[in-house]
């Protein structure tokens, strides 16, 4: 879900609205606001997406204050009542909330048993019990910070008083909130983007604190009770990066991005005299380490699946790669020296989370791989490399996938040498080559449409194979076409088709079968004869310089171990055209959201 708020002396309405829109990738199944003027505080609230609750809030009514939501629906489904903001009996306190209260149940029986509830959320208990104990005689800040007390669970939390139009009170627990710093007015937000266009100076808040923000004046206190003073910073982010351009989607338009990308990462994780450039804190953590433990969720994790063979490989760290949900209740037996490297678009993600958590009660080190800069998987781990990607908007993820690897290829890279070992790989140049390699793909995306229109028009499922590299690139090219497109597609490692799922093979059924590794070219292009053998439709994509037959697309040639960072490209490529050409919403697929910061 995504937060906003915003005290000042414009008028809130059209600012939450908008902010809202930028917050959409977290959660777009409801959405709602509060807006406020000296009198009185009005609801408005809709199913579905902003452009819903835009109909909903059009009104003369106005106000200088408000906060709004966008959901993702966790209790409750998705309609009018469960949307936010909820407001208490009275209508005196209004609130709006992103997080997960694991004992509102508890709490609902201890404190509130006379209380008609209108939603199913979470959140309505949580405004019903500042309303309860500001009854029992409690000040408005005196009444949140006793019921944040009580409350296990993560939150982000913007509450409105009727009885106090200068104050916006705001708390957070793991859940990602900054405030924003204007002249004449501050904001709040659960990612600066949403704000950008009215402020680029932010202050990050931890977890625990209560702030109580003004229109001139923002204070954060401790747990304590305590003022602190906190520095802000400026958000490295152009309004213009968040906007679409001449792009019909953001998903197209962050795919034609990964050149640039590239670009980027080759400039920052080189020095000046070309060599490769990265904190020697962090290099010599990863060089003590007799284990690395990657762990992330969805792309993120199929980047890491790729990276364990550069760490391996190049520099000769054993390493194991665990979706984070799993290794939470799970840990496997660790290593005497792991270090854990987490990897994360946003940096916020709840389930990687709970393990950095874990990590560190257990003394461990910790490096985040991250596109955002002080998200909370990046000040909370011991490291960080920044993807350098710049704000992906789509929910499926392009960019940062491809960011991922050509970073987590420079670091085996510097680790490799650190260890004094030659990987005979120059990476720059390769990654220089990588570059221009998905230049020409991109350029090639009315091909791409073409085989999305061949293979995946009309059909109910498709399989994705591969070996090797290949088998990690077909899990993320079936993922993305499921994302978006919600054609039933699995990724499979070539040889493991024929131990089950060949039974599902029919007339017609696409294979999109990969082939960019020498070693395993023609046991591969055997494993298609054996779909073809049973009336599969195949897509074979390779790579230049391997033996090759009439194959559907060959990409140009890159080092085979950097071959996932161009091969990608073409199934990125495809699902998007296969969505688009299903009639999908391209960048906002349904129940999915980009950032998902509950458990
Ligand atoms: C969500 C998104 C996925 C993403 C995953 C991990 O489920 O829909 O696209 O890969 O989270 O996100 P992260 O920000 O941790 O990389």
């Amino acid at each position: 879900c995504g937060i906003v708020g915003y005290i000042g002396t414009a008028n809130a309405k059209e600012l939450l609205l908008r902010g809202l829109e930028k917050l959409e990738y977290r959660g777009y199944d409801s959405a709602g606001i509060a807006v406020r003027n000296e009198e009185e505080i009005k609801v408005f609230k809709a199913k579905g997406r902003i452009a819903e609750l835009r109909k909903a809030s059009e009104s003369e009514f106005d106000g200088n204050v408000g906060i709004g939501h966008t959901r993702w629906a966790t209790h409750g489904v998705p309609n009018y009542e469960n949307a936010h903001p909820h407001q208490s009996t009275s209508g005196r306190f209004t609130l709006v909330h992103n997080g997960v209260i694991e004992n509102y149940e508890q709490l609902k029986k201890e404190f509130l048993s006379n209380i008609t509830f209108k939603s199913d959320t979470d959140t309505e208990v949580i405004v019903e019990l500042i309303e309860y104990f500001s009854n029992e005689g409690l000040t408005t800040e005196d009444a949140f910070n006793k019921v944040l007390s009580l409350l296990h669970g993560s939150y982000a939390l913007g509450l409105l008083d009727e009885q106090d139009s200068e104050k916006i009170y705001v708390a957070k627990n793991k859940s990602p909130l900054l405030v924003g710093i204007g002249d004449g007015f501050n904001v709040i937000a659960s990612d600066a983007i949403a704000m950008l266009a009215v402020t680029d100076t932010y202050k990050e808040l931890v977890d625990n604190e209560i702030v109580i923000v003004k229109r001139d004046e923002v204070i954060i206190k401790d747990q304590d009770g305590q003022v602190v003073e906190r520095d802000s910073y400026k958000a490295e982010i152009d309004a213009s990066d968040v906007e679409k351009g001449t792009y019909d989607h953001y998903m197209l338009k962050e795919i034609h991005e990964q050149p640039g990308v590239m670009r980027n990462i080759i400039q920052n994780y080189q020095d000046d005299n070309g060599e490769l450039k990265i904190d020697k804190a962090i290099i010599d953590d990863v060089a003590k380490a007799d284990r690395i433990y990657i762990v992330a969720c969805g792309t993120s994790y199929h980047a890491g699946l790729v990276g364990k063979e550069f760490i391996e490989k190049w520099a000769g760290v054993p390493t194991e790669v665990h979706v984070a949900s799993e290794f939470v209740y799970n840990m496997p037996l660790l290593s005497e020296k792991p270090l854990f490297i987490f990897i994360s678009q946003s940096g916020e993600t709840a389930d990687s989370r709970a393990v950095l958590v874990e990590a560190k009660r257990l003394g461990h080190k910790s490096l985040t791989i991250t596109n955002v800069p002080g998200s909370t998987l990046s000040r909370e781990a011991d490291h960080t490399l920044i993807l350098h990607a710049g704000p992906e908007i789509a929910v499926a993820s392009t960019k940062a996938y491809t960011a991922q690897i050509a970073v987590l290829a420079i670091l085996s890279q510097v680790v490799a040498t650190a260890h004094g070992k030659d990987t005979g790989v120059d990476i720059i140049p390769e990654l220089g080559k990588v570059t221009t390699a998905i230049t020409a793909i991109v350029d090639d995306a009315p091909k791409m449409e073409q085989i999305a229109k061949d293979f995946l028009e009309t059909t109910r499922n498709a399989f994705f194979i591969g070996r090797t590299m290949d088998y990690y690139v077909g899990l993320e090219g079936a993922l993305k076409l499921k994302e978006i497109s919600y054609i039933q597609a699995e990724g499979f490692a070539g040889g493991e088709l024929k131990h089950g799922t060949i039974a599902l093979i029919e007339e017609g059924t696409p294979i999109i079968a990969l082939a960019t590794q020498e070693k395993v070219n023609l046991s591969i292009r055997g494993n298609v004869k054996e779909v073809v053998a049973r009336g599969a439709n195949p897509c074979i994509i390779s790579m230049e310089g391997l033996e090759h037959d009439n194959d559907t697309y060959v990409i140009p040639v890159v080092h085979e171990m950097l071959s996932p960072l161009v091969s990608v490209v073409t199934l990125q490529l495809i699902s998007y055209y296969a969505a688009l050409h299903r009639g999908c919403d391209v960048d906002k697929p349904r129940n999915l959201a980009k950032s998902v910061t509950v458990e």
